[in-house]
């Protein structure tokens, strides 16, 4: 149910000041998770968007470019809700690697890195958006986050470290099926998950469907080349 707007305008300074508070810690480097976490979650859910861009500073973001690729879906932040989710049933520890497929501004790797205090590794084909990427890690002093510039298609099979892969559907068809496929022999090796929002994943024998979260979340883990599923 929608709140008042009086208690949305009597909440409003608050929140002003923890997105302030949170940004100042992180930039400090006193950043803490947890306590992140707890403020974010203090925030209304209708508001967290928000509130993270405000801590970010996230405003003029660069417009889609040229060099999107046919068929490459422009920009669009994950909201804050469905990253909780991945964070929370994936789940995403601080141990992990966090890889986004197509992190646009670094938005949603640099929440996940916050929020849990695993590494994370963007992969994004527009340079202005790999750029602000860059611009937004360097402004808040975050050195285990990173995004490279490429197409994933070519880059998923150097991606060794990753433990959790992301894909708010970047692309689909052919480019989807190479990622996977590149991404087999990085599950022989370890553990992986794979969260797709409003992505239907083509079938591969080697990973298997364990949760839907919701708000078009689909969680995978890899399994071994024998069918059972590792549990991580
Ligand atoms: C829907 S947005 C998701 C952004 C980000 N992951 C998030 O959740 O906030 C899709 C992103 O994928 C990028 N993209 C599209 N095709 C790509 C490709 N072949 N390789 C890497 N990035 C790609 C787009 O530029 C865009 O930034």
């Amino acid at each position: 149910m929608p709140r008042p707007l009086e208690e949305l305008i009597r909440c409003l300074p608050r929140h002003l000041r923890s997105a302030e508070a949170a940004r100042r810690a992180i930039e400090r480097g006193l950043h803490d998770p947890s306590a992140f976490r707890a403020a974010l979650l203090d925030v209304p859910a209708g508001e967290r968007d928000g509130w993270a861009d405000l801590v970010l500073g996230l405003d003029d973001l660069p417009l889609d470019g040229p060099s999107l690729p046919a068929g490459g879906v422009p920009y669009l932040p994950c909201s804050v809700e469905v990253l909780l989710r991945v964070i929370d049933e994936a789940p995403v520890r601080a141990s992990d690697v966090f890889v986004d497929i197509g992190a646009g501004p670094g938005r949603a790797m640099t929440l996940v890195h916050l929020l849990t205090g695993a590494g994370a590794v963007g992969v994004e084909i527009q340079p202005e958006l790999v750029h602000a990427a860059a611009d937004l890690t360097a402004r808040l002093g975050l050195p285990r986050v990173r995004c490279i510039e490429g197409d994933a298609a070519t880059l998923a099979a150097d991606m060794v470290v990753g433990s959790v892969f992301f894909l708010y559907c970047p692309f689909s068809g052919a480019r989807l099926e190479k990622v996977l496929d590149d991404l087999e022999p990085v599950a022989r090796t370890s553990p992986l998950r794979l969260c797709c929002v409003d992505l239907p994943l083509p079938p591969r024998p080697w990973l298997t469907s364990v949760a839907g979260g919701g708000a078009g979340l689909e969680i995978h883990r890899a399994a071994p080349a024998g069918g059972a599923r590792l549990d991580k």
